[in-house]
C-alpha cells in the first residue's frame, strides 16, 4: 500500500531527512506559542521532525504543519499525537472505570467520540489504548488500563482501536491509535512505577500479551514500547519483543514509537551510551523516537561507523510515511484543522449527555445494607468531604485536553438532580491528606485542592454538626486524581487517614452514611466494608461526574458496573487476582479457616474483599437452569451454554452475566477459573431472560510449555454467574 509513492519520496531524501522523520520531539515550546519555538520551528523547517504531540490548539497545529509543508525541502506533513486516553474535552471515566461497564459498544463509542473531538482540533494520532494487565493496585497506572483479566482486556483493546480508527483512517473524524505500553508494564515489581519486570514466557503469552495482540489483530496503526525490561533487555531495545513477537509472530505492520525518553533511559538501564542505545533500539524495531532525540543525534554516526545500515533506517521511514499516507495527510495536511468542526464538534451537549450515561454505567455499588440506596429526592442531605465540591478532580489522570473547570462537581450534580424538595447541605469535613507532604505535592501537581485555613478539628466539627441535623450523610472521599496515574505508586492503598477518621466520626452520629468513593485503583476497604452501610465506588467519572453519580444515588439509573480488578482485604495479599493457579496444596475449606501446611496466611484469609466481576444492583438477579448442549464436543463442534436469569427485585436493571471455565487437566497447570464470555443484559423486574453462550475448541486453547497455542482433550468445568465467584456449574469434555 502506497509503496510506489513512498519509494519515490525515499529516493529524494537525504540521510538527515530520513532520520528527521523518525524524530518526535517534545513540543513544549510550540504549546507556549510559535514565536518562542525557535528550536522546534527550525527543526521542522530543516526536515528534522516527523511529528509533534500534546498540542491543544488548532492554530498552533496549523502553524507547525505550515512550516513542514511550506518551509521544509520535501514538504512532508507532520503527525500530531496526543494522550487522548479517556476522551478529549468531553471526558469519560478513567479507563479502569470504563472497563467496569463491561459494555463493548459503549466503550467503542467513547473512542469514536474522542476521535471526533480530537480530530476536530488537529489531532490525528492518540496514545491509546493502554492495555497493560495489572494485578498490583499499588501501581498508580492501574487506573489507565482495563484491570486484571486478559479476556476482558482483549475485548476492550479491540473496541477502542476500532472506535478510534473507524472503518477508514482517511475519514477526517478518525485517528490513528497506538496500543501501549508494549509490553508487561503492569507487572512492575512491587507495584513501583518503572520497576523491573521478570516473567516466564508461558505467563506472558497466556496472561499478559493477549490484549496487545487483540489490538494488533484489530489493525492498530502503532505500538508504544514500554519503559520496563523483559528477560533482562529493556522493551525499547528488545528485538525478540518488537520484531520476533510483534512483527513475525503477530504480523504487525504499523510503526513502533518509544515511550518518551525510553531510548535515553537505556543508559540508566545499563545498556550503553546514547549512540549504542539508539542503534539497539532501531535494530530491535523502534521506528520513532519520542522526545529524547537519540536517533536524531546519533544514527548518522552509527551508519558511518557501520553499526546500522541505511536500509534499517529506510524501513522505519517507510512505516512512518505509510501512516501519514493512510491518514490522508499527503492529500491534505490540514484536513484535521477545520475551524468549523473545532467550534461545533467539541464538548457538545450531545457528547456530554453521552458522557453522563457512560459515567453512570461505570460506577460499582460495593455495598448497600438495608437498601439505603437509592435515596429519595427529599429531606435534608448532608454532603461531606474534601472531594465533594471541587470540579478539578472529576476527570482523573491523563486528561490532557479536559477543561477541568467545566467538569461537574459532586455538589453541583446532586443539587441539579435532587430537585427542590431536597435540602442539600455541605461541609468539607477534612483535608485530603496526601501521601506526600502537601507543599511538595503542590509544587509538583499544582494546588487544585488547597489545604483549608480552618483546623482539622474545626472542619470535623462543622461536618458533624451538619450530619446531626440531616436525614442522611453522603461522605465524598478517597483519592485525588494525582494519587493514581503515572509515577503515583502507593504502598498504603487505603483512603487517606484524615478522611478515614472523618468517616468513622460521621458513622458515630448514628445517621445513615453513604460513602461515595473516588479512586484510581482498587483500595483496601477492609475497615469501611465492615462499618459503612453503603459504598458506591465512582472511580473518576469524567466531565459529567457529579450529575452521573447523583443519577445513580437517586435511582434514576440502576448501577450495573462490575469490577475489572480484585479488591484485596489487605495489602499483604497483593498480587491477588481471580484466575490464579490451584497449587499442590490448595485450601480444603472455603470458610477462611487457617490450615497448616496448605497455601494460606496465618493472619488473613485467601479470598479478596470484593472479587473480580463483582458489583451490586438495586435489584437482585437469580441464576437458574444452567444447560449445556452436549456432554462432549469434538474438533469442529461448538458447545451451547444457556442460563435463565431472573430479575427478582423491585427495579428494572442491567446484569453482566459471566461465563468462566476451568480446564481440569493439562500438560501445564491451568487457572482455577478463566473468563470466557460475558453479556450485559437488560432485564425488567419480574422478567426472566435466557442468556446463551457458545464455546468452540478455539476458546479452550492456551499456550503450552512450547508456546504452541493448543487445545488438549479432557474435562472442563463451566461456571456461570454475576461475578467470578459464580457457583452454578457443570462439566463437559473435549475429545
Ligand atoms: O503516552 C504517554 C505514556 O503513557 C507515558 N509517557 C509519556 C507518553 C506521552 O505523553
Amino acid at each position: 500500500e502506497f509503496s510506489k509513492e513512498i519509494d519515490s519520496i525515499i529516493g529524494l531524501m537525504t540521510l538527515e531527512e530520513k532520520i528527521g522523520q523518525l524524530n518526535l520531539p517534545s513540543s513544549g515550546d510550540i504549546t507556549t506559542g510559535l514565536a518562542q519555538s525557535t528550536g522546534i520551528a527550525k527543526k521542522i523547517e530543516e526536515g528534522k521532525v516527523g511529528g509533534l504531540f500534546n498540542i491543544k490548539s488548532i492554530e498552533k497545529i496549523k502553524a507547525a504543519q505550515k512550516l513542514a509543508v511550506e518551509k521544509s525541502r520535501l514538504k512532508i506533513p507532520l503527525l500530531f499525537g496526543m494522550d487522548v486516553i479517556h476522551g478529549y474535552e468531553t471526558t469519560f471515566p478513567i479507563p479502569l472505570g470504563l472497563s467496569c461497564t463491561w459494555d463493548m459498544d459503549l466503550i467503542k463509542k467513547t473512542a469514536q467520540v474522542a476521535a471526533r473531538e480530537a480530530s476536530a482540533q488537529g489531532i490525528n494520532w492518540t496514545f491509546s489504548p493502554m492495555v497493560d494487565i495489572s494485578r498490583d493496585p499499588r501501581w498508580g497506572r492501574v487506573s489507565e488500563g482495563s484491570g486484571e483479566d486478559a479476556f476482558l482486556g482483549s475485548q476492550i483493546a479491540k473496541a477502542m482501536v476500532e472506535g478510534y480508527q473507524g472503518e477508514n483512517l482517511t475519514d477526517n473524524n478518525t485517528i490513528l491509535s497506538c496500543v501501549k505500553h508494549f509490553a508487561l508494564y503492569g507487572a512492575a515489581e512491587a507495584g513501583r512505577d518503572y520497576n523491573t519486570v521478570d516473567m516466564s514466557r508461558i505467563r506472558m503469552y497466556n496472561e499478559y500479551l493477549p490484549p496487545y495482540k487483540a489490538a494488533v489483530d484489530a489493525g492498530v496503526g502503532s505500538v508504544m514500547a514500554s519503559f520496563n525490561e523483559i528477560d533482562g533487555i529493556p522493551a525499547t531495545g528488545n528485538k525478540w519483543l518488537l520484531t520476533e513477537v510483534l512483527r513475525n509472530q503477530w504480523g504487525f505492520n504499523g510503526f513502533v514509537v518509544t515511550d518518551y525518553t525510553g531510548i535515553n533511559e537505556m543508559i540508566d538501564h545499563g545498556m550503553g551510551n546514547l549512540q549504542t542505545s539508539s542503534a539497539l533500539a532501531l535494530t530491535a524495531g523502534v521506528d520513532m523516537d519520542m522526545v529524547g532525540e537519540g536517533f536524531l543525534t546519533t544514527l548518522k554516526k552509527s551508519v558511518e561507523e557501520g553499526k546500522i545500515s541505511v536500509e534499517q533506517i529506510d524501513t522505519a521511514v517507510k512505516r512512518i510515511l505509510k501512516a501519514k499516507y493512510k491518514l490522508g495527510l499527503f492529500e491534505d495536511p490540514y484536513k484535521y484543522c477545520d475551524e468549523k468542526r473545532s467550534q461545533t464538534e467539541v464538548f457538545t451537549v450531545e457528547n456530554r449527555k453521552f458522557a453522563r450515561q457512560v459515567a453512570a454505567q461505570s460506577l460499582v455499588l460495593l455495598k448497600n445494607d438495608k437498601n439505603i440506596l437509592p435515596l429519595k429526592k427529599e429531606g435534608t442531605i448532608a454532603v461531606v468531604g474534601p472531594l465533594a465540591s471541587t470540579n478539578e478532580n472529576m476527570a482523573g489522570t491523563w486528561s490532557v485536553a479536559t477543561n477541568q473547570k467545566k467538569s461537574i462537581s459532586f455538589l453541583e450534580g446532586i443539587k441539579t438532580v435532587a430537585g427542590e424538595k431536597a435540602n442539600i447541605l455541605y461541609a468539607k469535613g477534612s483535608n485530603v491528606d496526601y501521601d506526600i507532604d502537601f507543599e511538595k505535592r503542590a509544587t509538583m501537581f499544582g494546588k487544585e485542592i488547597s489545604r483549608d485555613n480552618k483546623t482539622d478539628k474545626q472542619l470535623k466539627e462543622e461536618a458533624l454538626a451538619l450530619a446531626k441535623k440531616s436525614d442522611v450523610v453522603i461522605a465524598v472521599l478517597g483519592e485525588t486524581a494525582e494519587m493514581s496515574g503515572e509515577s503515583s505508586s502507593r504502598t498504603n492503598i487505603q483512603i487517606p487517614q484524615a478522611q478515614k477518621d472523618l468517616l468513622q466520626a460521621l458513622l458515630k452520629t448514628g445517621k445513615p452514611v453513604v460513602l461515595v468513593l473516588f479512586t484510581g485503583r482498587p483500595l483496601d476497604l477492609n475497615e469501611e466494608s465492615n462499618t459503612v452501610p453503603a459504598i458506591l465506588n465512582v472511580w473518576f467519572p469524567g466531565s459529567e461526574a457529579g450529575i452521573a453519580i447523583a443519577d445513580v444515588l437517586f435511582g434514576d439509573v440502576n448501577p450495573s458496573g462490575k469490577l475489572s480488578a480484585t479488591f484485596p482485604r489487605s495489602i499483604g495479599q497483593i498480587p491477588i487476582f481471580y484466575n490464579h493457579k490451584n497449587t499442590g496444596r490448595p485450601l480444603r475449606n472455603n470458610k477462611g479457616e487457617f490450615e497448616k501446611f496448605r497455601s494460606n496466611y496465618l493472619d488473613e484469609r485467601n479470598e479478596p474483599l470484593y472479587p473480580f466481576g463483582f458489583g451490586l444492583s438495586y435489584t437482585t438477579f437469580d441464576y437458574n437452569n444452567l444447560k449445556l448442549s452436549a456432554e462432549a464436543i469434538g474438533k469442529n463442534e461448538a458447545l451451547k451454554i444457556s442460563i435463565d436469569v431472573t430479575n427478582s427485585g423491585n427495579y428494572d436493571g442491567k446484569e453482566v452475566v459471566q461465563l468462566y471455565i476451568r480446564d481440569m487437566e493439562g500438560s501445564v497447570t491451568r487457572p482455577v477459573k478463566e473468563l470466557k464470555g460475558f453479556q450485559k443484559v437488560e432485564i425488567k423486574k419480574g422478567e426472566t431472560k435466557t442468556v446463551t453462550f457458545e464455546l468452540t475448541p478455539q476458546d479452550l486453547k492456551f499456550y503450552n510449555s512450547q508456546l504452541d497455542f493448543v487445545v488438549e482433550p479432557g474435562e472442563f468445568q463451566v461456571f456461570v454467574g454475576g461475578n467470578s465467584n459464580a457457583e452454578l456449574t457443570d462439566t463437559f469434555k473435549y475429545q
